[in-house]
């Protein structure tokens, strides 16, 4: 007996979809046990490529939500609206899901994920964070017996694609942005990308479930790549670090609460994840008594991204096909339902890079040393690398040291006569 399953989006991902389960030949033998019944689509009068059976297409996207005949509801249709409504009525209506929508399940997972439990139905997304690269069952299942300490991800091809063009060849973000869009790497509303929206949305994902508590995803700071220039990069180059747009979960080891947060970051040049590179994505886990693993792959595209899909498909017809038990396997479901306490960014202990703009007069480092002391920033390295504009150009790299801290020695430093302005604060991993 086929396993019938609607789609919902007929775009790259739904296609990609489509192509693998309908030529199951040396695939996993699952796949022919695959029915795609309905697909649900916006209008009728496109060609669609792979060409399905009469009646398959529709533009009633509800009837296939409650479609009696269905198991599995893949949402393929991004955004929050209808996607979100779509899949509550579906798990209302006994349907298995399986999505690649990061943004609807970092912010309304946690009634998809109520409802889903109180249904008795999966809602698997491996495609949701890092494409193809297998993530999320992984750190459910084969990495669950570890205590998790870090989550460490570059998951946004967009931004990796820019900030290495920005690199090579010394271009300034507006020139790269510009030209990834003429190419069709980067949207033509980049907004998602490029301010981070996207990489919190996944790391939100990831933290959930590494850390067992829900995220709240308006509580995650996050900063994009807009600011980086060219000459951070150089100058971060000289000191050893490369810039990447990093999103990082962290459980911090005096107490219950963690760090979530997105943002571009100098990485030490020879850190694993330091060389990945274009749209590639690589997500770092540390655990306990695990050690370092680190995931890398393509990151999107609609081959990678359907591979993840299909294969949370096949996972949930495997189950249903040999599983007597009416409960959901607890490595696959979502067991927890409270929210994790996240650290207030001015609370987290990190290293800084800050470069500052200042008249060339004499004091004028020891003025910048001591507004760091008075604050308990200590500083790493001070190099007073040249001249811009008649200025002197300075940049600090700080030991770990609290963000809050930091942040008021700098209000303290800006209201030094000798400094002019301060161009660039970044985070230094
Ligand atoms: N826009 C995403 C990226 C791909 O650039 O990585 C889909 O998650």
């Amino acid at each position: 007996m086929a396993f019938k399953i609607g789609l919902l989006g007929y775009g790259t991902v739904g296609t990609g979809t489509a192509e693998i389960i309908l030529d199951p030949a040396g695939r996993n033998h699952l796949l022919q046990e695959i029915e795609i019944a309905k697909v649900g689509v916006r209008s009728l009068d496109k060609p669609r490529s792979p060409e399905l059976a009469a009646g398959v297409l529709t533009t009633d996207l509800e009837a296939i939500v409650s479609d009696p005949e269905i198991k599995i509801v893949v949402e393929l249709l991004g955004g929050l609206e209808p996607a979100r409504s779509l899949i509550l009525k579906a798990i209302a209506n006994g349907k298995h899901i399986v999505t690649a929508n990061k943004a609807v399940i970092a912010r309304h997972g946690a009634e998809i994920y109520t409802a889903a439990n109180k249904a008795g139905v999966y809602v698997l997304l491996e495609a949701a964070v890092g494409g193809g690269i297998p993530v999320i069952k992984p750190l459910k299942q084969s990495l669950g017996v570890n205590r998790i300490q870090t989550v460490i991800g570059i998951i946004n091809g967009t931004t990796n694609y820019i900030l290495t063009q920005m690199t090579q060849e010394g271009a300034d973000f507006a020139a790269v942005l510009a030209e990834a869009q003429k190419l069709g790497y980067a949207e033509a509303d980049p907004t998602a990308d490029v301010d981070g929206y996207d990489a919190a949305d996944k790391i939100a994902i990831l933290a959930a479930i590494a850390f067992g508590g829900r995220i709240k995803r308006e509580d995650i700071p996050c900063e994009g790549i807009r600011q980086i220039n060219a000459t951070d990069i150089s100058y971060a180059d000289d000191l050893g670090f490369v810039i990447k747009l990093l999103a990082i979960a962290k459980a911090n080891p005096d107490n219950d609460s963690l760090q979530v947060r997105v943002h571009p970051t100098l990485v030490p040049k020879d850190h694993p994840l330091a060389s990945i590179n274009d749209v590639y994505n690589a997500i770092l886990v540390e655990g306990e008594p695990l050690g370092r693993v680190m995931f890398f792959g393509p990151g999107a595209g609609k081959g990678a991204t359907a591979s993840a899909v299909v294969s949370d498909i096949a996972n949930i017809v495997s189950i249903l096909q040999t599983s007597t038990s009416q409960k959901l396997d607890p490595l696959l479901r979502c067991t927890h339902d409270h929210f994790s306490e996240l650290t207030p960014i001015a609370n987290i202990e990190t290293r800084f890079y800050a470069r500052f703009l200042c008249q060339d007069v004499s004091g004028v480092i020891g003025h910048l040393g001591t507004s760091f002391g008075n604050h308990n920033v200590s500083l790493e390295s001070v190099v007073q690398i040249g001249f811009r504009n008649n200025l002197a150009e300075i940049v600090v790299v700080t030991h770990d040291v609290q963000e809050g801290n930091f942040r008021q020695a700098l209000e303290e430093i800006k209201n030094l006569e000798a400094i002019d302005s301060i161009p660039s604060i970044l985070r230094v991993l």
